[in-house]
């Protein structure tokens, strides 16, 4: 495989060694010298039109630990201001010998594109409100890390399901590990045509939050993506926080110890209140450190992939 775009091409055997891959690299960096030399002469580039902090950082920090060059780009400083095309963009990364393009745009599909016009691998970094492969494997690092077998477990994701990348790519994996998964959100905030489904089990789909969090194994809750929703569509803050706000009464209900978790960067106060999103449940933290172990498993198996 060329490319990593989304999480539903990926087989079960392909996520499994991405995840024995990525608890390899968890002890690498645990090591008091955290750096190996294994992608030396390897180019990674990140490519980004849009806004990150978790997903550029950490795919710069994973790429450098293992002996990678880095090239970060963003949309402004670059030729994409002088209206250079992304197919234009991408192939001037080849030219200059760019094995690995970690791209975020906000156009789903423009990966997609992208791959179809370089032989440099691309990985998804985030497309529109399409994809978010990395971040999906990342919280399923994250899942069986603290549960072992996802097996009949139950996981909500809840929020602007809508508009989130993170939501869709996390079901194909969950599905496939064989949580149950249940969507839920403002009825305006939820997918309206399709659901991921994976071997005939479908995610669910509810408004009702103090329903669905109880005996829940895993809360996400998901930013309000207000730059992608449009006027109208979301209910009032006051309202949003009143009926989906994750918050220490809720979280209550679910079992006793239940993972909590958020993508980031989160609106603190709106999808979880402070006492939840910096309590003992929220793998928050652990999340983002999971990330840079998980990214060096994809960068080490893409990167591998691409030398041969
Ligand atoms: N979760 C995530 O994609 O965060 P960033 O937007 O900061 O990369």
């Amino acid at each position: 495989r060329k490319d990593l775009l989304d999480t539903d091409t990926l087989t079960r055997a392909e996520i499994d060694l991405i995840l024995e891959t990525a608890r390899a690299m968890r002890e690498v960096r645990s090591r008091p010298v955290s750096k190996v030399s294994t992608l030396r002469g390897t180019t990674v580039a990140t490519l980004f039109y849009e806004q990150s902090t978790r997903t550029r950082a950490s795919f710069e920090v994973a790429a450098k630990a293992l002996g990678a060059d880095v090239v970060n780009l963003t949309a402004s400083g670059s030729s994409v201001e002088k209206g250079e095309t992304l197919i234009d963009t991408v192939r001037t990364l080849e030219a200059i010998g760019t094995d690995v393009i970690v791209m975020r745009h906000h156009r789903s599909g423009a990966p997609h594109l992208a791959a179809r016009h370089t032989s440099a691998a691309i990985i998804n970094g985030g497309d529109g409100t399409h994809a978010h492969p990395t971040q999906a494997l990342l919280d399923l690092f994250t899942m069986t890390g603290r549960l072992g077998s996802l097996e009949g477990r139950k996981v909500i994701i809840v929020g602007d399901i809508l508009h989130s990348r993170v939501a869709r790519s996390n079901a194909w994996t969950l599905l496939k590990y064989g949580a149950d998964v249940t969507f839920c959100g403002p009825a305006t905030l939820l997918p309206r045509h399709f659901v991921p489904a994976v071997d005939g089990r479908r995610c669910a789909v509810t408004t009702d939050l103090d329903a669905a969090i109880e005996d829940a194994d895993v809360v996400m809750a998901l930013r309000m993506q207000k730059e992608r929703q449009q006027r109208g569509l979301i209910p009032s803050l006051r309202e949003y926080i009143a009926r989906y706000q994750v918050n220490a009464a809720r979280l209550r209900k679910a079992k006793p110890g239940a993972l909590l978790m958020h993508p980031g960067p989160m609106n603190e106060g709106i999808e979880l209140s402070p006492e939840v999103a910096h309590g003992a449940q929220s793998l928050i933290e652990e999340q983002v450190a999971n990330g840079v172990a998980v990214r060096m498993a994809l960068l080490y198996l893409i990167a591998a992939r691409s030398r041969t």
